[in-house]
């Protein structure tokens, strides 16, 4: 299992003797799965070339203003948001002691204070400048701020001295780097999950679709991301963007997302079926478009296949997780739907008047055979990252 599989890992390098050892550490946070961009001080460049660091993360190294500029000037924030967790290693004196003030006069210290994810430090300095008491009391003040500290480990220093300082070995650090996530909880899961409304034709140009977004399930497919799950989406027609490290099939009608999810369940460990699939169809949709006739007309509906309880009828069904929009008895419909269709967790919701479909915010309640848990109404996304946690409670008590 590769601990740190769809991990994002921003690894900044300031000025110490110890930035050569960082090197190291990029190839075995690569090996682990991460993905990894160096951000390096200029006194960093001095010790080392931004090169070697581009060669072994596979992606060029930002250092001054200009390298992470995207043409708007915000490629900072960009780079902040795209890390999953930002490590300093090494950690000069000097750049605990701006971290701590805030200071944002380089291109590091400001992708620092623009984060509102995971920092961590590796400290590495002279044992008298790690005894320092300025030294001290700037990080006691970051790990009071919810920084992490990473060592520093004790033995011979590059001025001749011995003592506490030195920067914790890559070996240690890339073992260290994983327990920094929180969740962790799908590593190695291959996770089908399918999202947005389907469209029925009704002619060449109509369709009988629904009002879903498809955000609950794209913000799922990122929790599951970031939980460590290699994500297959396969999507009705959205407006949305695809989540990076996603595969992601494109369909439209609920025909078309059967015979998706069908050729590619049988690869998965777990399945979410949170599309609203139209339950019916136009039973003769017309290849021209239809005329305005003087008379009303009759559209006749036919019945389209139960994609999640074909799923959870497989001989070697993935752990299925089916999804229930309801305007009234939300429980009763939930628990009536979870017991019919043989799924292993099923997440409910009500909807209508300004709830569920198309809106940012939602709450839910997962429930299972023997339980069940209520998820206050929070952000679509914070929602997911609370239920792809009880998902992977409940698939690792299963398998
Ligand atoms: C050869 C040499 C080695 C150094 N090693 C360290 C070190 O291990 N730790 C440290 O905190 N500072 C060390 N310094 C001092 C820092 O490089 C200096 O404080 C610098 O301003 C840090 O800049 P930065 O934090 O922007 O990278 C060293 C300086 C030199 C010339």
């Amino acid at each position: 299992m590769l601990e740190l599989a769809n991990k994002r890992v921003l690894l900044g390098v300031s000025g110490s003797i110890a930035a050569y050892k960082s090197a190291e550490l990029v190839r075995l946070l690569c090996k682990q799965g991460a993905q990894v961009r160096v951000v390096m001080t200029a006194t960093a460049t001095e010790f080392i070339q931004p090169l070697t660091f581009q060669a072994l993360s596979g992606n060029v190294v930002y250092s001054a203003w200009d390298d992470a500029d995207r043409g708007d000037g915000m490629g900072h924030i960009e780079l902040a948001r795209w890390a999953d967790v930002i490590v300093i290693a090494p950690a000069s004196a000097d750049f605990l002691a701006r971290l701590r003030q805030g200071m944002a006069g380089d291109l590091l210290t400001t992708l620092c204070l623009a984060s509102d994810g995971t920092i961590a430090v590796a400290p590495a300095m002279n044992r008298l400048m790690w005894e320092n008491a300025a030294t001290k009391e700037n990080l006691a003040v970051l790990k009071q701020r919810g920084i992490h500290i990473l060592g520093p480990g004790t033995g011979g220093q590059a001025c001749g001295e011995v003592g506490l300082g030195r920067m914790l070995e890559p070996e240690q650090l890339a073992r260290d780097i994983p327990t920094l996530f929180s969740t962790g909880i799908l590593s190695g899961t291959k996770l089908l999950l399918t999202a947005g409304p389907t469209r029925e034709p009704i002619d060449a140009m109509r369709f009988l679709s629904n009002r879903s977004s498809g955000k609950m399930g794209y913000a799922l497919a990122q929790a599951a991301i970031e939980a460590g799950a290699d994500v297959t989406l396969i999507s009705g027609p959205v407006a949305l963007p695809s989540p990076s490290r996603a595969k992601r099939l494109n369909v439209n009608s609920a025909d078309e997302m059967y015979d998706a999810v069908m050729s590619e369940v049988a690869a998965n460990d777990v399945f979410i079926s949170a599309a609203a699939v139209a339950d019916y169809r136009p039973a003769n949709p017309s290849k021209e478009k239809v005329k305005r006739k003087d008379d009303n007309v009759d559209l006749a509906l036919t019945q389209n296949r139960d994609i999640v309880a074909s799923v959870a009828a497989l001989p070697n069904k993935p752990f299925t997780v089916g999804f229930a929009a309801e305007t009234s008895d939300v429980e009763v419909h939930a628990r009536g739907k979870l017991e019919r269709k043989g799924l292993d967790l099923i997440a409910a919701n009500q909807v209508g008047e300004g709830q569920g479909a198309e809106v940012d915010d939602n709450a839910m309640t997962m429930y299972w055979a023997d339980g069940s848990q209520h998820l206050e109404k929070t952000t679509k996304n914070k929602l997911a990252r609370q239920m792809v946690a009880i998902i992977g409670e409940h698939y690792r008590a299963e398998s």
